[in-house]
């Protein structure tokens, strides 16, 4: 089914184009962009030595061959290590056909770990507008220092004062609402969206946590509370729904309006829309 309202809703890669190639890897990340992905999602998460890495997990056991927590190693640590061959036994044992990605890749690099550094490089060379959404990965328990890592990068590449947030191509997401409030108070033009894997009694009307202004609520959200999305939107909030990836569920998102739709198959998702 293709879509009148297709082209208001943005296209997020979530870990880049993330079912083809490795999340969380400049090749996922090249690929989302090709795609023509309208933005990227990535998680951070800091180092022992204070750099902000994109890995989803606590740990890199999943998604690369060495063992241990993101934030007991150095970058030096995890630039030894390969992001990319876990992703290639799990394609050969999934698909019949062969990824259309190369594994080991022309160039180390692409396959190994990337920081948030070098991704806001890719995204300033893509030679096209490619929005951000950065997840802060349990800010709690680094009090602040994640948000200040996160700032202060963004700060170096022009990104922290939008002139207002809807120009912004950068937002900041998390379900934690006081690592949004982190963010707002050191940049307050910078857009936050807060992340929702259930509704919680006190937001049931719409509201969201003082300032934020865009909701993040799972698909799973969604389909069993559609009424809420509605609730969402006159209330005056954005929605991004995230990680919708079946057919029948990027209908849902289109049909109620959503302002984003998270995904990992972004290139499926733009055939769908008619882009
Ligand atoms: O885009 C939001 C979504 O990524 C949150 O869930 O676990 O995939 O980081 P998770
Ligand atoms: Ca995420």
């Amino acid at each position: 089914m293709t879509h009148a309202l297709q082209h208001s809703v943005k296209v997020v890669a979530h870990r880049g184009a993330s079912e083809d190639a490795p999340e969380h890897t400049l090749a996922a990340y090249r690929k989302a962009i090709e795609d023509g992905a309208d933005a990227l999602e990535c998680d951070v998460r800091l180092t022992a030595d204070g750099h902000l890495v994109c890995v989803h997990d606590r740990r890199v056991n999943r998604t690369s061959n060495g063992r241990g927590a993101v934030s007991a190693l150095e970058l030096a640590d995890l630039a030894a290590l390969d992001f990319g061959s876990w992703k290639t036994r799990e394609a050969w044992r999934g698909r019949d056909e062969e990824p259309d990605w190369e594994h080991p890749p022309e160039d180390p690099a692409d396959t190994s770990v990337l920081t948030l550094e070098r991704l806001l490089e890719l995204v300033a060379d893509a030679g096209r507008r490619v929005e951000l959404a950065i997840e802060t990965k349990h800010p709690t328990r680094w009090a602040g220092q994640v948000e200040d890592r996160l700032l202060t990068l963004l700060k170096r590449f022009g990104l922290a004062a939008p002139a207002s947030a809807a120009e912004s191509p950068v937002r900041v997401m998390s379900f934690s609402a006081r690592s949004l409030h982190r963010v707002r108070a050191a940049a307050p033009a910078l857009p936050t969206v807060y992340l929702m894997q259930f509704v919680s009694p006190r937001l049931r009307d719409g509201r969201l946590p003082a300032g934020v202004r865009i909701a993040g609520p799972s698909i799973r959200v969604v389909r069993s509370h559609p009424l809420y999305v509605q609730r969402l939107k006159d209330a005056g909030h954005q929605v991004h729904v995230w990680t919708v990836n079946e057919p029948e569920d990027v209908d849902l998102c289109v049909g109620l309006g959503v302002d984003a739709i998270i995904t990992n198959r972004p290139r499926a998702v733009l055939d769908q829309l008619g882009r």
